[in-house]
This record gives structure tokens, C-alpha cells and sequence, in this order.
């Protein structure tokens, strides 16, 4: 334990006595994770707002981040690596395994110390005492209910054992890789960083647009012991980075001028000491404000100023697509429904901000680091640093959840640039305010739309133009641009469509990938057309969508005639009882209280799945060493979403051989081929086709060595592998073997791209392989006094072609949902005002409504075993279908989300004065 200056303290933690010598009012988090080096207490925000960091103080939970250390002397304290005895987990571990309560896991010791001091004084709590004693550990993946589910069920559980050959696929299987997650063994970007290492932090721009001017680095740097080197942008070999091959834009040190406010400027590189040490004041350089550009409306105003050089008119990207024509067809409308929509930014929130550390070693780099995506990491970096793509491996850490805004780099340019420079390993862990300052977000967007029907209910045309804040750099926007019009219309047949996407630069954070890449808000719209139109004809609200749901053999709005797979009518046919029980339950309410009103609302949605119109491969390795070791090589990051496992179940099931003979190598750019990144909802499908060919692949040469047939059974004992036929058993032994690829004597390899065309002028083509099918119902009670609304059940009813582990296809769902509940109600991101997680609000474990998942199967035959993907189709109709329960209570429609309780009373009483 580390010795400093200070006060002696005795400190109980997990049952051993520690001294501790340094300064006394260091935060207990800090003390247990450097100084103890148990990193299993997590820091996400270091304010007392997410419980990340809780322990236990003699039995009751405390946040560590709030205590100092000599407020636990000669008290016993209890971390989550205490929880397990003799390597053995807990009654309440093995339950959080057996229901999937642990996603990314990053949360999940804050909540199992929560959780643990409500079993001690209540061994059989209710779900509303549960919720009380877990309300102050926040989750962003799982949508709380399994959480909830586990504490519930603590007394019960054992583990099933893992699934026999054969039958993984379709199993409820707990995460192969879970236990890590439990036991607080898993190390995420900041948990294993090298004592060695020097830190780095960032200078970021106060302002939302300035120029500035650096002062003498060398005598700021001479001034200040400890500062090895201070990074400015002439230090950047190639300055500029961002997702597509052909828009490096953002600079990774600012040039002379900011764009918004957070984008770094300076990196100081040190000892931790000497660079927490400095002040913002102490920093050389010299700012000049200047006019931003802030907002969709500012960038689109006649003679804006351009907030990037060379880009007229602010554009980035226009994206449309037109089929039939839409402007014709509304004169033959029966009903016309037309209005406009608008939403803000919305941060991802992920508990573990951005961390990680780089080493160079001789002509190479690695950086070990949090992301969703390491191979575009690695090809990024190559540009950046101007080296070649295999001069860079890319290690990635657990990944403490992403939602997309893992995938832009972070502090992967600055600490692998500094261990460049430096020759020594270089960390760096974003604060919660640095993490949301300088991220990306979810695209603030401004939406016109228009849509008409015919006497039967039968839609007509629709017309939408969608505008889109993509903030100072390219990011995600050109995906967002090209995606919204093609999903604008809807999961419905629709024969005249035309839509537009447009990206703005502004002087506002990049807005990047979100779970969704704009559907979400496109669907906001679209549904509450869809509600409209129904009432203008009198008809159900769940009728009229049945009535024009997408299904096989229907074109979309580009042309894609769709083959099969198309479960829309299915999802919609499932929600009919729920509907019907929820209205007559509102009606029956409402008759009976006053002051408050209940409503039900409906959200349906299709989502593309996979990159838009681009080739979207990924390659999946299965290694056979001479000592019978199978190895899944797996570029594919978990995220939290249960990649590893469901991989590994379809692998092994293509294979022939149990799952739980198989050990992962997860996104090692060294050791895996590219799987490419974890988002557009495209793992499950995508790789776990190639994950299903190299399973193929692999068991093709073991009935060959084995001379077996090739329907035969295998069995791997040791170096032996066994295959039984109608003949009899065959045998080889593995261990002569030479090995070829590493220390594997066989490998088997899958690669799979799924087939799409590219869009015409008019956007018409095959942008997707398949799509994802989803049908929610919300209900929701509303205090109108206080315009508060209470979501108190959802329903949603999810085809995912083929549920290869229901356990995690229901925690997508349920925390997407989660999700998009706070993009209804509460979430709203402001520039300089909410850059911390008791400002910027999301769903606590107390927001959380009754949920049930239905999972439709409507097999996709390109997909393994049908599967296709539900990342983020659990969250996109969850805000239509919220609003369209506030209509149904109220009479009012909101049209622009975060419903806050202001706006709804502002428009309640709007509403009475007309
Ligand atoms: S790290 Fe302590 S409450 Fe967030
Ligand atoms: S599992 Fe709770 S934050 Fe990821």
C-alpha cells in the first residue's frame, strides 16, 4: 500500500487490515482502487450521482466516491471482490448470472452492494423495496428489471448447466463471460492502466466557437516539475480524424480556433500529480470568442456563417428518397394528417467515461482502451499517427457500455500520440463532465411531415423533410442523413414517398451514433401520423396500423421488394389483447378518478439492419490447438449486449461441440480478424453468420481428419476428438499436429457480408439485407395539475427473426425501451448546462414501468439460425408510443420531446383556453 504524508489509518476492508499513511480525506474510491488495487468499485461520476462506486460501511450501502477515507477508519468495509468467497459466487451473484441483470457489467458491483445491504435486513423484500434500496446506483444498459428480477429471486437460484451440443442456440444460457462481471474481476479502460504510466489530460475549450493563440509551451512546461510535455496540434502527424474514409474533419488538437464547446486544444502529459496540479488559469493560451452558429435554424439561415470552411450552406449531407409521387397523391387523400416534430440532444450516458492507456513498443503502438469498434480504431489511428495499419494494435478493455458513442475515438488519438512521442506507456480517463462535454450525441433534429390515407385506412402518400443538428464535425451524420428517409415512412406500405435528410454543421457537439442513427426521432413522427389519420377516419389506432404493416412481398419506400421475414403483422397481432385490456382499463380509470388521466399509446418501427447501402463484412475465426484448446477469435465487441455469448452458442452449435468448451478472444486487433463494429444492430446477424460458417468450417475438417460421416456426433476429450456415425466412433488425436495459426493446429473461418445494392439519385435500391420489426404499447397515467407523466406498462412485442438467447434479446429490449423512455420524458442535453448526471437526468431503477417482452420469430434465411438483430429496435417505438398515451389521456399531442412537466402543462393549459 502506497505511503504518503499523512495520518495513520486502520482500514477492515473484505475482512483484512490495511494501514494507510496518506492523505486522509482522499476519496475511499481512490483508496481502494490505486492504493488497494481493488478495482472492482467502479467511478463514473465522482459526484454521488450514478453508485458506481458503492460499498458497503459496516453493512449499509455509501457511496465511496463521496467518503473520505478517514471516515471508514477502524470500520469494516465491504467491496464487491468480498462478496465471493473461495472463488465461489454469492447466492445473489449467481442469481444477477442466472437472469442476465449484468449487461456491460459496469454498474452491476454498485448494485449488488445495494443490493446486499437490503438482504441483510430484509431477506424477502418486495419489488418496491427492492427499488427503493437499489434508487441510487444507476443502469443504462439493462432497464432495471432483470436487476430487479434477480434480488427477487436470490433465494431460489442455482445455474442450470450450460446447453448440451446441439442445443445453445435458442438457450436461456447466462453470459459466458459473466462471472467476470459478478465477482469484479472484469477490467474495464480504467481499471488496468500501468503503474508506470504517465497521465495525460486535456485542455478543452471553454467556448462554443473562439480562435486562440498558444503562449511559449516550452516555459510553461520548464515551469511546472513533473509536466513531461504539453500537445498542441502541430504535434499531430495527420490532425484529423472521423468515420468515413473521406471526412477527416475533426481535428484531434484544435488549430487555431475552437468549434465547440469541449473539443480539445492542449494535452498536458505527467505524473498524475503534476498534471491534476495545474490550473485551468495556468494554461498557456489565449482565447478570442467569437459568433457560434448554434442551432438547426442559425446554420440555415440566409448567409450563416460556415461553420466549417468549404461546406455551403452549412450542409454536410442531404439525403432523400422518392417513390411514386407523393405531392400528387394527396389530392386523392381521404384524410390528411401534417405537423412538426423536434427533439435535442441526448448523451448516451454510459456509467464508465472514456479511458484507456498506450504503450510503443519499437515500431508499433497498442492502446488498450473502452470502445465498440477496434479495428476502425486501429485504421483510424494509422491515419493519424501516419503509420501503417499493422504498426497499431487496438486491445479492447470491457467495455462499460456505448450506445454508439464508443465508436468515435476519444482518447485514443492523445494518449497513443503522447506514448508515441514519449516512449512511455501514457493514461488518460476522461472526468464525467470531460466525458460529456466532449462526446458525441444523439442528433438533435427538426421534422416536417405530412401523410394522407384513403376512405379504408389504406395510407397514401407521405412527405417528410427531416433536419438535423450534426454539430461542428461530420461524425455519424452522413449515416443519419441517408438512413432517416429510408425508414421515414414507417413499417407500412406506402406507394408515394418522399423523404429528406438533412445534416447541419453548428457549433454544437458532433452528434454521432445513438442507438437508432436518427430512427428514433423519424418515428416520433411518423407514428403520431400514423394516430392521426386514424382518428380522422374513425378508425382504431391498432386497426389502422394492421391495416398497412409492412409484410412479405410488400415494397419499402426504396424499392426493396421484401422476400421474407417481415414479422410487422405478427408483432401488431400479438399486442391486440394487451391493446384491448389497456383501453378499457384507461376508460374505466378515467371514469372513476379525477385529477389524473390514463392513456395507452402504440409505436411501431422497422430498423435496417447492418451498414446502409455498404458493404458490412465480418470474419469470424474458430482455432483448434494441438492440446484440444477451441479458441472462438472473435473481432466482434460485447459491449454489454451479450455478443460473446450468443456467438459462442452459435459457433458451437454449427461446430457440434458443447459451449462450454470454447474460450473467447474478444477484438484483439492482433489476434482476431475485423468482425467490424458493434452497432446498426448488425452482430447477431452479421457475425454470427460468420461465427455459424467458421463453425462450419471447422467441423468440415474434423469429420475429414476424422474419416467420420459428416452428420456424425463429436466429442473433443483432451487432444482427442471423437465422431460418432452409423459406422461406429473414429478418432484423431490433435497433439502430432504442427501447429499453423498460432498455437492452433486447425481453424475454421466464416465470412459473411450481407448482399445489398446501392441507392439511385432517388435513393431506390436494396440498403439493407433485413430489418427488424417492432410494436410497442405504452400506458401512462398523467397528474395534470402538475403535468408530470408516470409510464406505468409497456408492452413490446419484438420480431427478431430468431431469439438465439432470449435472456439477452429481452435485456435489449427491456433496456432500449429504458432508453427511449428518458428520450420521452426527461432526457434533453444542453450545451454547457447539463454536463453531469444529477443535471442531464436518465431513468433511475424508480422510473421503471411493468414490462413484457413478446418475441416473434420470423425467420430470416440469411441470418443465423433466422436470427437478425434488436440493439436498437427495443428503443424506437417506446417515445411514439409514450406520446400517443399522453394524446390518449390528455387530448394533447406534444410534439417536441423531452416531454418535461413545463411543456406538458404549458400545452394542458393551452388546450383548455382554445
Ligand atoms: S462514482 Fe460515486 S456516485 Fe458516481
Ligand atoms: S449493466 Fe448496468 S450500466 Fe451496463
Amino acid at each position: 500500500m502506497k505511503q504518503d504524508q499523512g495520518m495513520a489509518l486502520s482500514l477492515q476492508v473484505n475482512g483484512r487490515t490495511y494501514e494507510y499513511a496518506g492523505d486522509p480525506a482522499k476519496r475511499l474510491s481512490d483508496v481502494l482502487r490505486d492504493d488497494l488495487g481493488l478495482t472492482g468499485t467502479k467511478v463514473g461520476c465522482n459526484a454521488g450521482d450514478c453508485g458506481a462506486c458503492t460499498v458497503l460501511i459496516d453493512g449499509r450501502q455509501v457511496c465511496s466516491c463521496l467518503t473520505a477515507v478517514a471516515q471508514a477508519s477502524g470500520r469494516s468495509v465491504t467491496t464487491v471482490e468480498g462478496l465471493t468467497a473461495d472463488e465461489a459466487l454469492s447466492a445473489l451473484q449467481r442469481a444477477f448470472h442466472k437472469h442476465g441483470a449484468a449487461q456491460c457489467g459496469i454498474c452491476t458491483p454498485g448494485m449488488l452492494m445495494a443490493a446486499t445491504d437490503l438482504l441483510s435486513r430484509n431477506a424477502q423484500p418486495s419489488a418496491d423495496q427492492v427499488k427503493d434500496a437499489l434508487g441510487g446506483v444507476l443502469c443504462r444498459c439493462t432497464g432495471y428489471q432483470k436487476i430487479i428480477e434477480a434480488v427477487l429471486d436470490v433465494s431460489k437460484s442455482g445455474l442450470a448447466p450450460l446447453p448440451a451440443a446441439g442445443s445453445a442456440v435458442g438457450a436461456r444460457t447466462p453470459k459466458v463471460d459473466g462471472v467476470a462481471k459478478l465477482n469484479g474481476r472484469e477490467h474495464y479502460g480504467a481499471d488496468g492502466i500501468p503503474a508506470d504510466a504517465l497521465w495525460l489530460r486535456v485542455l478543452r475549450s471553454p467556448h462554443h466557437h473562439a480562435a486562440f493563440e498558444l503562449c511559449d509551451l516550452a516555459d510553461f512546461t520548464a515551469a511546472h516539475p513533473g509536466i513531461a510535455r504539453v500537445l498542441c496540434a502541430r504535434d499531430v502527424p495527420s490532425n484529423g480524424f472521423g468515420i468515413y474514409p473521406h471526412i477527416k474533419d475533426q481535428p484531434v488538437l484544435a488549430d487555431g480556433v475552437t468549434r465547440f464547446r469541449g473539443e480539445a486544444v492542449l494535452a498536458l502529459v505527467g505524473t498524475r500529480v503534476a498534471i491534476e496540479a495545474v490550473r485551468e488559469d495556468e494554461f498557456p493560451i489565449r482565447y478570442t470568442p467569437l459568433t457560434p452558429v448554434m442551432g438547426i435554424a442559425a446554420a440555415a439561415a440566409p448567409n450563416a456563417p460556415l461553420v466549417q470552411p468549404g461546406k455551403p450552406d452549412n450542409i454536410l449531407l442531404d439525403g432523400r428518397v422518392k417513390k411514386g409521387d407523393a405531392a400528387a397523391a394527396f389530392a386523392g387523400c381521404a384524410a390528411i394528417a401534417e405537423a412538426h416534430f423536434e427533439t435535442g440532444f441526448v448523451e448516451h450516458a454510459y456509467i464508465e467515461p472514456e479511458a484507456g492507456w498506450a504503450e510503443r513498443i519499437g515500431d508499433r503502438l497498442e492502446i488498450h482502451v473502452t470502445t465498440q469498434t477496434p479495428y476502425m480504431d486501429r485504421d483510424e489511428m494509422a491515419v493519424v499517427m501516419k503509420l501503417k495499419q499493422d504498426q497499431i494494435r487496438i486491445v479492447p478493455t470491457a467495455c462499460g457500455g456505448g450506445f454508439g458513442g464508443k465508436l468515435d475515438m476519444s482518447v485514443q488519438p492523445l494518449i497513443g500520440l503522447a506514448a508515441w512521442l514519449l516512449k512511455k506507456r501514457v493514461a488518460c480517463v476522461y472526468t464525467r463532465p470531460e466525458s460529456m462535454a466532449s462526446t458525441t450525441k444523439r442528433h438533435p433534429s427538426k421534422i416536417r411531415i405530412k401523410s394522407g390515407c384513403a376512405t379504408d385506412g389504406r395510407l397514401v402518400a407521405i412527405e417528410t423533410e427531416a433536419d438535423f443538428d450534426t454539430g461542428a464535425y461530420a461524425s455519424w451524420g452522413p449515416t443519419v442523413a441517408t438512413r432517416v428517409p429510408i425508414h421515414a415512412s414507417g413499417p407500412y406500405l406506402v406507394p408515394n414517398i418522399t423523404a429528406r435528410g438533412r445534416a447541419y454543421f453548428t457549433h454544437c457537439h458532433p452528434s454521432g451514433a445513438f442507438r437508432g442513427f436518427g430512427v428514433p426521432q423519424g418515428a416520433i413522427a411518423h407514428e403520431a401520423m400514423m394516430d392521426e389519420l386514424a382518428d380522422k377516419i374513425g378508425m382504431d389506432r391498432l386497426a389502422f396500423r394492421r391495416l398497412n404493416a409492412l409484410k412479405a412481398g410488400d415494397a419499402t419506400a426504396t424499392g426493396q421488394v421484401l422476400a421474407h421475414s417481415a414479422g410487422m403483422p405478427q408483432c401488431l397481432d400479438a399486442l391486440k389483447p394487451d391493446w384491448d385490456k389497456a383501453l378499457a382499463d384507461c376508460a374505466e380509470f378515467n371514469r372513476k378518478v379525477k385529477g389524473k388521466r390514463r392513456g395507452a399509446g402504440l409505436g411501431c418501427m422497422w430498423y435496417g439492419i447492418g451498414n446502409t447501402a455498404l458493404s458490412n463484412p465480418s470474419t469470424m475465426r474458430i482455432g483448434l490447438s494441438a492440446k484440444g484448446e477451441l479458441t472462438l477469435y472473435n473481432g466482434a465487441v460485447d459491449i454489454g449486449q451479450g455478443s460473446n455469448t450468443i456467438l459462442t452458442q452459435i459457433a458451437a452449435d454449427a461446430l457440434g461441440l458443447p459451449m462450454g468448451q470454447f474460450r473467447i478472444v474478444m477484438g484483439d486487433t492482433d489476434l482476431t480478424a475485423d468482425a467490424g463494429k458493434t452497432s446498426a444492430s448488425r452482430q447477431t446477424f452479421v457475425s454470427g453468420k460468420a461465427a455459424e460458417l467458421a463453425g462450419r468450417d471447422l467441423r468440415r475438417k474434423l469429420i475429414e481428419l476424422t474419416g467420420a460421416a459428416s452428420d456424425a456426433k463429436l466429442e473433443l476429450h483432451g487432444s482427442v476428438v471423437s465422431a460418432r456415425d452409423a459406422q461406429g466412433e473414429h478418432h484423431c488425436d490433435l497433439s502430432p499436429l504442427p501447429a499453423r495459426f498460432g498455437a492452433d493446429v486447425l481453424r475454421g473461418e466464416g465470412y459473411f457480408d450481407p448482399p445489398t445494392s446501392p441507392q439511385d439519385a432517388d435513393g431506390q435500391g436494396v440498403p439493407y439485407a433485413t430489418y427488424a420489426f417492432a410494436a410497442q404499447l405504452a400506458v401512462v397515467e398523467v397528474d395534470c395539475e402538475l403535468g408530470t407523466v408516470k409510464v406505468l406498462d409497456i408492452v413490446a412485442a419484438h420480431d427478431v427473426g430468431k431469439a438465439i438467447n432470449p435472456i439477452q434479446v429481452e435485456g435489449q429490449i427491456q433496456g432500449g425501451t429504458i432508453q427511449g423512455l428518458g428520450l420521452a420524458l426527461m432526457e434533453e442535453y444542453l450545451p454547457g448546462r447539463t454536463e453531469n448526471l444529477h443535471d442531464y437526468l436518465i431513468p433511475t431503477i424508480g422510473d421503471v414501468p411493468n414490462m413484457k417482452c413478446i418475441l416473434i420469430e420470423d425467420a430470416e434465411p440469411l441470418g443465423p439460425s433466422g436470427a437478425k438483430g434488436v440493439g436498437e429496435p427495443g428503443l424506437i417505438p417506446t417515445a411514439p408510443a409514450i406520446l400517443g398515451a399522453i394524446q390518449h389521456a390528455t387530448g394533447v399531442r406534444m410534439r417536441q420531446v423531452p416531454v418535461l412537466p413545463h411543456r406538458l402543462r404549458a400545452a394542458l393549459k393551452q388546450a383548455e383556453t382554445r
